[in-house]
C-alpha cells in the first residue's frame, strides 16, 4: 500500500519467513550454520529452540534452501496436530517413497531401503520437524525410533526438532529422556540487541529497495525496540503499521506519536504500558 510513496520495490516487513529478507544476526548465522554442520556431519538429532517469533521457522527455510542446493532430500513436516499415522503419510509423500504411504511397515521399509541408499553413497537425508513442541509422545517416540537408525558412518537421517522453549521442558520430562539424550546438538534463538533491531529493519529496509533508510530516526528505532522487546516478528508488526500511518499521513519519517498509536492498536505490552496504567 505504501511501497510506491515511500519508492520501495517489495513489502518490507511481511511476515512470512522468506530467507530473500535474511538479516544475518551473529545468532542467526550461528544457528544455520550449526544446522547444516550437523546434517552434513550426521549428528542424528538436533534442536532449535526460541520463544514465538524470534525467526525459528525462516531458519528452517534457509536450510532447505541449502538441502535442495546441496541435492540432500528432506521431509518438512509442520503440522504438530498429527497422528502417527499421518506422520509416515507426510514422510513417505515429502520423501516420494515408492509404497503405500497408508502402511507403516511399508513406508518404514522403503524409508530404511531410501536412507540405506543414500548412506551407500556417503549422502545423507532430513527430517525437520517445526512446532516440535505440540507433538504428541506417541509422534515424538516415533521419531525417536527413526533417530536410531545408523550405520557405522553416523545417522542415516538427520532430524531437526524446531520448536518454542516448551520443547526443551516437554524433553525434560521422564518419558523424553531417551529422546533428550539423542540430541547432539542444541541451537538456541534469542530476541535481538538494541543494535541488531535497527540493523534488522535497515537490512529488510534495503531489501525491499530503500537504502540508508530515513524512515526510523535513531530515538525512534531504540524505542521500538524496547517496546517489542526485540523479537522480529513483533518488530515486523510495528514497523509495517507505522510505515502505513507514516503513508497515510503523507509524512517520510515516523515520530513516537505514531509509535504510541501503533503500539496502541497492536496492544503491546511493554513496560512503561503497566506503570501507565497503574499511574491511570
Ligand atoms: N534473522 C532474520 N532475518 C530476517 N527476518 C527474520 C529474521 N528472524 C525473524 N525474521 C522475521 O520475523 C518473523 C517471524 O519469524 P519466524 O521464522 O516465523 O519465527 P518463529 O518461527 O520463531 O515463530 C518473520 O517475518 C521472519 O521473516
Ligand atoms: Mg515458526
Amino acid at each position: 500500500m505504501y511501497k510506491a510513496f515511500f519508492g520501495l520495490i517489495s513489502n518490507p516487513f511481511n511476515l512470512s519467513p522468506d530467507p530473500a529478507f535474511l538479516f544475518r544476526s551473529p545468532q542467526h548465522e550461528e544457528a544455520l550454520a550449526n544446522l547444516i554442520y550437523g546434517v552434513q556431519s550426521r549428528k542424528g538429532f538436533i534442536a532449535l529452540t526460541g520463544e514465538v517469533g524470534t525467526g525459528k521457522t525462516t531458519m528452517l527455510e534457509c536450510l532447505r534452501d541449502h538441502l535442495d542446493a546441496h541435492q540432500t532430500p528432506f521431509a518438512f513436516v509442520f503440522n504438530s496436530r498429527l497422528t502417527p499415522e499421518q506422520f509416515f503419510e507426510m514422510v513417505a509423500y515429502d520423501f516420494e517413497l515408492p509404497c503405500s504411504r497408508t502402511s507403516k511397515t511399508e513406508v518404514l521399509f522403503a524409508l530404511n531401503a531410501m536412507l540405506l541408499d543414500r548412506a551407500n553413497q556417503n549422502r545423507t537425508a532430513a527430517l525437520i520437524v517445526d512446532e516440535a513442541h505440540n507433538l504428541d509422545w506417541n509422534v515424538l517416540e516415533e521419531i525417536r525410533l527413526l533417530g536410531n537408525l545408523e550405520n557405522r558412518r553416523g545417522k542415516l537421517l538427520q532430524i531437526i526438532l524446531s520448536g518454542q522453549p516448551e520443547l526443551d521442558r516437554k524433553l525434560e520430562q521422564s518419558e523424553y529422556r531417551q529422546l533428550r539424550q539423542r540430541i547432539a546438538l542444541r541451537c538456541r534463538l534469542r530476541a535481538f540487541t538494541a543494535s541488531e533491531t535497527s540493523q534488522y529493519i535497515a537490512t529488510r529496509l534495503s531489501r525491499a529497495g530503500l537504502r540508508d533508510q530515513k524512515v526510523f530516526p535513531a530515538d525512534i528505532l531504540l524505542e521500538i525496540h524496547r517496546r517489542t522487546e526485540g523479537i522480529p516478528r513483533v518488530i515486523n508488526s510495528v514497523c509495517d503499521n507505522m510505515m502505513l500511518t507514516a503513508f497515510a499521513m503523507e509524512r517520510r519519517v515516523t515520530t513516537l506519536e505514531m509509535l504510541d498509536e501503533v503500539s496502541n492498536d497492536l496492544q503491546l505490552d511493554y513496560p512503561t504500558s503497566r506503570i501507565a496504567e497503574l499511574r491511570a
